[in-house]
């Protein structure tokens, strides 16, 4: 096995506490023989000192010293995303290697343009948002580990500024109802909101266009909202939901309108891959809630499902409190670095084989996550977006070329 010396830098995006690879990830790969670089501190707002990275088996080491090793590990992707202005951030690719691999989180299909960057600086960059939904690529899914910690925060946090408690309570000063919570969007963060609220006590209904939510709901203690919407042609490829024109979600807003307006706590979690999140709740609607009631628009990373969100803040208007956060797992550090890293790891793995970083082509998990490798933008669904020429007929060989010439 070809063993890696691989650098793992400290998050500088502004609140980010996550740390790519935990200590435990870090004794695998290292008894695995690859030799492992943190850069110091990287992981002490997740838990970890640097104590326990160097009992781990790594090495502690500057932030140049992390960048400079063949493959470099991270939440958010040097340079990439949303956080470009960040001049830290935006400085960090410099410090890479030409010839290194880079694997984290760069949102590509929202922030193309920096990843015309990375292909000028010439690493191979991989940004696991893009990682295929399919079986066996469930073990490195950061998407779905992130998003699990996600709707367990939301809900946490909707709990924590709602004015009510959310289990029923009978007292000798008489008894309380649970609180209502209104879940929007049923994949993997609000199914697990409603697991939290459910654990809490609260009464949760939650709607979803994709037909197969409704068992999952009701798996999760959920009521199931029946909305008179067509929403046939609301699911697309592989079980996502479809951006819809803006028609349906005028008529989905008038439908869940009665909805929102009875809910003490609404979780809003609606996404479409790739695009902006649907609006489902307007200016209109947040004034016919109740004083003292609370939306925690958990989609304000991708423009949000409020209309009147605005990304990390808490915003109030007739006394009903809209937060917007963009980076909810930052908010459990330990846990949600244990599972991003546990993927990481597992990815780490597939890619390098048995005998180095394998470009094949014919794998969809390296295939459809894989961005930019020898100088080119090879994403094809990138390449348009960039409006770049279709790729020469040499990109694919070029993968083959690469991974022979690391070998
Ligand atoms: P997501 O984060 O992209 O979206 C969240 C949810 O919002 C989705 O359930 C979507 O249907 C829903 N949504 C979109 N527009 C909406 C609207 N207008 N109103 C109400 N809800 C709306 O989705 P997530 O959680 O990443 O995954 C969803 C899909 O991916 C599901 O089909 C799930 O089963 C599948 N999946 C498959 C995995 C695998 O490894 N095979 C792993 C995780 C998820």
């Amino acid at each position: 096995m070809t063993h890696m010396h691989i650098g793992v830098p400290r998050e500088v995006v502004p609140g980010e506490t996550r740390v790519a690879l935990t200590p435990n990830e870090v004794r695998s790969l290292a008894d695995e023989g690859h030799q492992i670089v943190i850069e110091q501190g990287a992981g002490y707002r997740a838990g970890h000192p640097d104590s326990d990275y160097l009992s781990a088996g790594a090495l502690s080491g500057t932030r140049a010293d992390a960048f400079s090793a063949d493959m470099v590990l991270q939440v958010h992707l040097a340079g990439t995303g949303s956080h470009t202005s960040d001049p830290a951030f935006a400085q960090d690719l410099g410090l890479t290697r030409p010839a290194a691999v880079l694997v984290g989180l760069a949102n590509p299909l929202s922030h193309p343009e920096p990843v015309r960057r990375l292909a000028e600086h010439g690493v191979t960059a991989f940004s696991l948002d893009l990682l295929p939904r399919i079986t066996r690529a469930q073990a490195m899914d950061v998407l779905s580990s992130q998003s699990a910690v996600a709707g367990y925060r939301a809900a946490l946090v909707a709990a924590e500024q709602v004015d009510k408690m959310l289990p029923m309570m009978t007292t000798a000063a008489g008894s309380i109802t649970p609180a209502r919570v209104l879940v929007l969007g049923a994949g993997v963060a609000g199914l697990q909101s409603i697991a939290t609220v459910r654990r809490l006590g609260a009464v949760v209904r939650a709607y979803d266009v994709r037909a197969a939510a409704r068992e999952q709901v009701e798996s999760v203690g959920g009521i199931f909202v029946d909305l008179p919407l067509d929403t046939s042609s609301a699911e697309g490829n592989g079980g996502y939901a479809q951006a819809q024109q803006e028609e349906f979600y005028a008529r989905q807003r008038e439908v869940l309108a009665a909805e929102v307006a009875a809910a003490d706590i609404v979780i809003a979690t609606a996404q479409v891959p790739g695009k902006p999140a649907p609006v489902l709740i307007t200016e209109e609607m947040v004034r016919a809630m109740r004083r003292g009631s609370v939306i925690v628009d958990a989609a304000a990373a991708q423009g949000g499902n409020c209309a009147l969100s605005v990304p990390d803040e808490t915003i109030e208007l007739s006394g009903v409190s809209i937060t917007a956060p963009t980076n909810l797992p930052a908010g459990v550090a330990a846990h949600a670095s244990r599972l991003y890293a546990r993927n990481l790891a597992n990815f780490t793995r597939h890619l390098l084989g048995e005998d180095g970083p394998r470009l094949t082509a014919d794998d969809p998990i390296i295939q459809e996550t894989l961005l930019t490798t020898d100088g080119q933008v090879v994403h094809p669904r990138l390449r348009t977006l960039l409006d770049l020429d279709a790729p020469d007929a040499s990109a694919a060989n070029n993968l083959h070329a690469v991974t022979a010439e690391r070998n």
